[in-house]
């Protein structure tokens, strides 16, 4: 019962895509300062509202990841954000982690907080109607970093997190991140982040994870931002589809990548070359792939707001009109 729950949930999750609306407190805070307004849990609260309440979001978000405190707040007219989601047909999550923590002995690398009290934390959250989570650890490309040691211990963290909420009936994103900073070329993030996703899959294997009832939440293979020479969309597309191929169990039943400081356009644009690469051949790639984008999904919307009542119309429309060439891009048709 609970299994195929999780199952359909995963699978529901990921028919169109997610929207990620789970900025922690400082991360709001940053992205509201860049339209010059400042952060407050009810500034936050019409930001969220005017993503939620876009009329036909449905027709391409299948999934919001909230925050802490945006699952304990409600619309204008008091329908708690989770319930008007489902309502609409879209699930809601929850991001569960507590952002990660720089511990110096590990040079640049980072590791994720969030373990202690998770599975008393997931209860009180499906009571606020959350049907998945999501946990992000976080990997950087610089000399000597990814050590091995975070690559573990973030794998295993993933993992636990991963367990605990299938045990309490909730679907968990698993998120890798391999970061865009740095200077690395494209071949450099291939070996990372092909190492990170077979650790995580072993370790998720070992935990008892059950594969079907996941979403893996990964970086697209990229050049560095700061490197000289930009992969071009097609390699970045053809190899992001060898690694995943060759590390993602073909029963996980959807990806969901994280934009990671692309620009709205690029991260549509590889997100379509990569389905055109599925399309072609979905014996080899299984998997639904998808986008379960922050900034890329977001950014453009959140300039045409610049915090004026008078701008909410015009700002849901660029919301939506990004959705739905995300979408589009999600099933190869751009
Ligand atoms: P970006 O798409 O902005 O990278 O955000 C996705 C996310 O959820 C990061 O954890």
């Amino acid at each position: 019962m609970k299994k195929s729950f999780l199952h359909e949930t995963a699978q529901k999750m990921v028919s169109r895509a997610i929207l990620a609306a789970d900025e922690s407190t400082s991360t709001i805070k940053k992205r509201l300062a860049t339209i010059g307004i400042e952060s407050t849990p009810e500034v936050n609260r019409q930001y969220r509202q005017l993503l939620f309440t876009a009329d036909g979001i449905e027709n391409y978000v299948s999934g919001v990841i909230l925050y802490d405190e945006t699952i304990r707040q409600s619309t204008d007219g008091s329908i708690p954000f989770a319930t008007l989601l489902e309502k609409k047909g879209i699930v809601p999550g929850i991001k569960v982690d507590k952002g990660t923590v720089a511990v110096s002995t590990l040079g640049v690398d980072k590791f994720t907080q969030g373990l202690d009290g998770l599975a008393k934390r997931l209860e009180e959250y499906k009571e606020f109607g959350a049907k998945f989570a999501k946990w992000r650890a976080v990997y950087t490309i610089s000399d000597g970093s990814p050590t091995e040691t975070i690559i573990e211990r973030n794998a295993q963290d993933l993992a636990l997190y991963a367990v605990l909420c299938q045990e309490a009936g909730i679907v968990p994103i698993v998120e890798p991140e391999v970061l865009m900073d740095g200077n690395h070329s494209i071949d450099q993030d291939k070996a990372v982040s092909e190492k990170v996703l077979k650790t995580v899959f072993n370790w998720l294997a070992s935990y008892g994870v059950d594969p079907e009832g996941i979403i893996l939440k990964p970086n697209m293979i990229t050049s560095g931002k700061n490197h000289s020479q930009q992969a071009s969309i097609e390699e970045v597309a053809e190899i992001t589809v060898q690694v995943l191929k060759k590390t993602v169990p073909h029963n996980v039943p959807g990806i969901a990548f994280l934009s990671g400081g692309q620009s709205p356009e690029l991260a549509t644009t590889h997100l379509n070359e990569i389905n055109k690469i599925r399309k072609k051949n979905q014996s080899e790639y299984p998997w639904r792939i998808t986008a379960s984008y922050g900034r890329a999904l977001q950014g453009e919307a959140l300039e045409a707001w610049s915090g004026k009542k008078e701008n909410v119309q015009k700002a849901q429309k660029v919301f939506l009109t990004r959705a739905e060439k995300v979408y589009k891009a999600s099933k190869g048709q751009l």
